[in-house]
């Protein structure tokens, strides 16, 4: 009955089972998945041969600079191209002065790839949120009532993170704070400074998401009070998103997000149908995380669970997936 509905309109078709050969799924295979669309993230901090684990993140550690170069090194000989980067710096203070300085530990980081690596494509995280002393991603004034955030103030600053990551030889700065007005405020600066040619990719439809938590404890970025509600997306939102992304492609974005990934599968296709532009998507540390907490516990199979989720991102129309599973993805897809 089912066949007739769907075939009825092909009266010659007759549903019958053909011979499948590996080469045969191989030539009519819609959606791909391979390292090239791959972006690794890493976290960085002062010392030398620092690998400190992130107890949340297992097979994820934060590095010192010269383990960075060591991590990115064996991610781009398996053939992931690029990573990005976060920095968790020695001091935090309320202006967030760690994130521009020029020796800040990602702008460091940045040369010491650039010279070891010069192919490698270096995408720094533009954000104010591991830099403050609260752990937020823009400046808070302390009213008597509650605190808020100062979105304009904010601009200043993160655009200021944005030239000093280009000056260092970052590729492609990414913003992840979403202050309203960002990707107009750092391309202005970047143009003003003589980097015109310096991409964006913006963070467009981030979410205010639980899927977050790891990465918190690996970036040392919980906030200190309050959440990030006032300045992420509600879940349940989804023409929002669209909204956003529309403002960031209009301010000079060049690239747009969706994250996270997983559970904002229809975001990503909505966003792709709607703008056809360059779209990333983030399997952030909680999709990570999920996957090894049950992998460990032999409950489903990392590997396949891993290649299947992030061919469904790709399917769902993201031509760049940042996803801490780079290299291990790497190494199975080729195998
Ligand atoms: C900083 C930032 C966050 C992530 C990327 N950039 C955390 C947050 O907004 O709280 C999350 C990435 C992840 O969970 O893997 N604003």
């Amino acid at each position: 009955m089912q066949n007739d509905a769907v075939y009825g309109q092909y009266p010659n078709f007759r549903p019958r089972r053909l011979r499948s050969t590996r080469a045969l799924r191989a030539l009519i295979v819609e959606t791909e998945l391979s390292a090239r669309h791959l972006i690794l993230p890493l976290f960085v901090r002062a010392g030398s041969k620092l690998r400190e684990p992130v107890l949340s993140m297992p097979g994820v550690c934060q590095l010192s600079p010269d383990e960075v170069v060591r991590e990115a090194t064996l991610a781009y000989e398996a053939g992931v191209p690029g990573v990005i980067l976060f920095g968790i710096p020695e001091r935090k203070d309320a202006k967030a002065s760690g994130a521009y300085a020029r020796n800040g530990i990602v702008q460091r980081t940045v040369r010491l790839l650039k010279a070891e690596l010069p192919e490698l494509l270096v995408i720094t995280d533009v954000c104010l949120c591991e830099y403050m002393s609260h752990g937020h991603c823009g400046v808070v004034e302390h009213g008597a009532a509650s605190p808020r955030i100062l979105n304009d103030p904010s601009l200043k600053i993160l655009a200021r993170v944005a030239v000093s990551h280009a000056e260092a030889g970052s590729d492609l700065v990414a913003p992840s704070d979403m202050m309203d007005g960002r990707v107009r405020a750092i391309r202005g600066a970047l143009d003003g400074q003589g980097f015109e040619d310096v991409p964006i990719m913006s963070y467009a439809a981030k979410y205010a998401s639980a899927f977050y938590g790891p990465f918190r404890d690996a970036a040392e970025s919980v906030p200190k009070f309050g959440d990030r509600r006032s300045y992420q997306m509600d879940a349940g939102n989804t023409n929002e998103a669209m909204r956003e992304v529309a403002q960031d492609i209009a301010e000079g974005a060049d690239i747009i997000m969706v994250k996270p990934a997983l559970a904002y599968l229809d975001i990503v296709r909505r966003v792709k149908d709607q703008f056809q532009y360059p779209t990333a998507a983030y399997a952030v540390s909680g999709e990570y995380s999920m996957i090894k907490a049950a992998s460990e516990r032999g409950w489903v199979d990392e590997r396949a669970i891993t290649i299947e989720s992030h061919l469904a991102m790709r399917r769902a129309g993201a031509d760049i997936i940042l996803t801490y599973a780079a290299r291990d993805l790497a190494a199975w897809l080729k195998g």
